[in-house]
């Protein structure tokens, strides 16, 4: 694994001679027998980059700053990807969707074995493209369309009810003078929230919620064929529960959410918005608002606690948080790689890639450039252009969610710090991640306090 050691990162600063017109310095050895795709030699650092161990997974951001110094472009023979660390060469590729398709996005890193396969099938799982992995010109389209929703006017009229369920949970715990934050809290309401932002009925929240969860896995890890079964099968009667509550909508296409908003615009545009699309936005909107904010609010809990000033100042002032969201998800940001694949042959930072070739775009090294960021590494609620992270993509495909996810983050800050100013982490506790490539979060955060100290009752009445 490469090594993120200081005096190590020193001893790489002299480029090493390069085979050709190869533009490589090198990070973390010299080169190795290996070869990328045009030829160029791999260095020690990109032949031991292995994203679902090591220090990728305790940090992407601190694993690949000597990459970003010294070789921001690499090629990695264990994924076969392309890696892109810098933030100017990630902005431009999320910037150029022509060049960089945004087609294998939700592709399995890890490949299905036939034993998943065959269950998926079993059950007709069978989505079509979805929003996020569509190119242009009906990505646009459709984007467009199915939007409304997500202006941030819609979103703010759920912020009552996102403040309801949030209270209700924290009542469960307040008293007790210890949590799970992720348990207790994380896990569920960005679940529960985004079945209310879907139009998901009461009555099916709990049965969605079950099937929602260990999708990242599956697409972005390494699972044993075993996981990869269970994972499946729980797919695939996901996909089919999803086809029965879009037909149950359909019955009440004047309902709140997001996909009765979808079912108005089939009505007017049946071969924009067909039933597989319906059922797959159904599907995929669970996981792109899920866990997704579970994680950066984890994250933004664990950053906070261990910054002890920063969490004070949003105690004593909450009209901060809306900064320290922005910076939570600038130095800990909850989706840290994403994927495109070129469709022609390319440069990226100066280096050639062939036409095909699969690329993993690394956010959250990008959110650590200095040449952005001054001392990047440097947890600053009051930094001045923190909004310019990259956590939500950039472009034609930034992410439609965001004004919901800076709410619900906002919301789980302020009612946490008005009723538990005094949480603190517990001592000695390991943080633990799951492997994957993408998404990272806290599987739990161990939090304690002085319930006699707590401001509100917690009943709150
Ligand atoms: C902190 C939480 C979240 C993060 C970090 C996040 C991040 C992202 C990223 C990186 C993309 C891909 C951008 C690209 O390809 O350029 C994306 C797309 C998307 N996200 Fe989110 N997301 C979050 C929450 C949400 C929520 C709550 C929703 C609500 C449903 C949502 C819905 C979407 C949709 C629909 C897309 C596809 C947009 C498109 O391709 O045009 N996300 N998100």
């Amino acid at each position: 694994m490469m090594s993120v050691d200081s005096t190590q990162s020193m001893k790489m600063e002299s480029p090493h001679p390069a085979a050709g017109v190869c533009p490589v310095t090198g990070f973390g050895g010299p080169t190795t027998a290996l070869k990328s795709p045009t030829g160029c030699p791999v260095t020690e650092g990109a032949a031991e980059f292995d994203p679902f161990r090591g220090s990728y997974q305790a940090d992407p951001a601190v694993a690949l700053a000597e990459a970003r110094r010294n070789e921001p472009v690499f090629y990695s023979p264990v994924l076969d990807y392309w890696v892109v660390t810098r933030y100017n060469d990630v902005k431009e590729i999320f910037k150029n969707p022509d060049l960089f398709s945004a087609a294998i996005t939700l592709e399995q890193v890890t490949p299905i074995s036939d034993e998943a396969l065959d269950i998926l099938d079993a059950s007709n799982f069978a989505p079509g493209p979805t929003i996020v992995n569509e190119d242009e010109p009906i990505h646009g389209e459709r984007r467009r369309a199915l939007f409304q929703p997500f202006e941030q006017d819609s979103v703010a009229l759920l912020e009552p009810r996102i403040r309801e369920v949030i209270n209700n949970y924290i009542d469960k715990f307040a008293a007790r003078g210890e949590a799970d934050l992720v348990d207790d809290l994380f896990y569920e309401v960005p679940c529960i929230v985004a079945l209310i932002f879907l139009g998901v009925p009461d009555e099916d929240i709990e049965t969605c919620r079950q099937f929602g969860m260990q999708q990242t896995l599956f697409t972005w890890g390494r699972p044993e064929v075993s996981e990869q079964v269970r994972v499946a099968e729980g797919m695939a009667a996901f996909w089919i529960f999803a086809g029965e509550l879009v037909e149950r909508l359909k019955k009440t296409p004047d309902a709140p959410g997001w996909i009765p908003h979808a079912i108005r615009v089939q009505a007017e545009h049946p071969d924009l918005i067909t039933d597989n699309y319906l059922q797959n936005i159904m599907m995929s909107g669970i996981l792109a608002a899920h866990e997704t904010t579970t994680n950066a609010s984890g994250n933004a809990l664990r950053t906070l606690l261990e910054n002890r000033e920063a969490w004070e100042a949003i105690v004593n002032d909450p009209d901060l948080i809306p900064k320290a969201v922005e910076e939570c998800l600038r130095f800990s940001g909850s989706v840290v790689a994403w994927r495109r694949m070129t469709t022609d042959d390319a440069a990226v930072g100066g280096v050639e890639i062939p036409a095909g070739s699969r690329l993993l775009i690394v956010m959250a090294s990008a959110n650590r450039d200095e040449s952005i960021f001054p001392e990047p590494d440097v947890f600053d609620i009051n930094r001045a252009n923190a909004r310019r992270h990259l956590t939500f993509g950039l472009g034609i495909h930034t992410c439609m969610g965001a004004s919901l996810a800076r709410l619900e983050m906002k919301v789980f800050l302020t009612e946490l710090t008005r009723r538990l100013p005094g949480l603190k982490l517990k001592q000695a506790q390991d943080f633990t991640y799951l492997p994957n490539t993408s998404f990272r979060g806290p599987e739990h955060v161990l939090v304690e306090w002085d319930p006699a100290a707590n401001p509100l009752p917690s009943d709150r009445t």
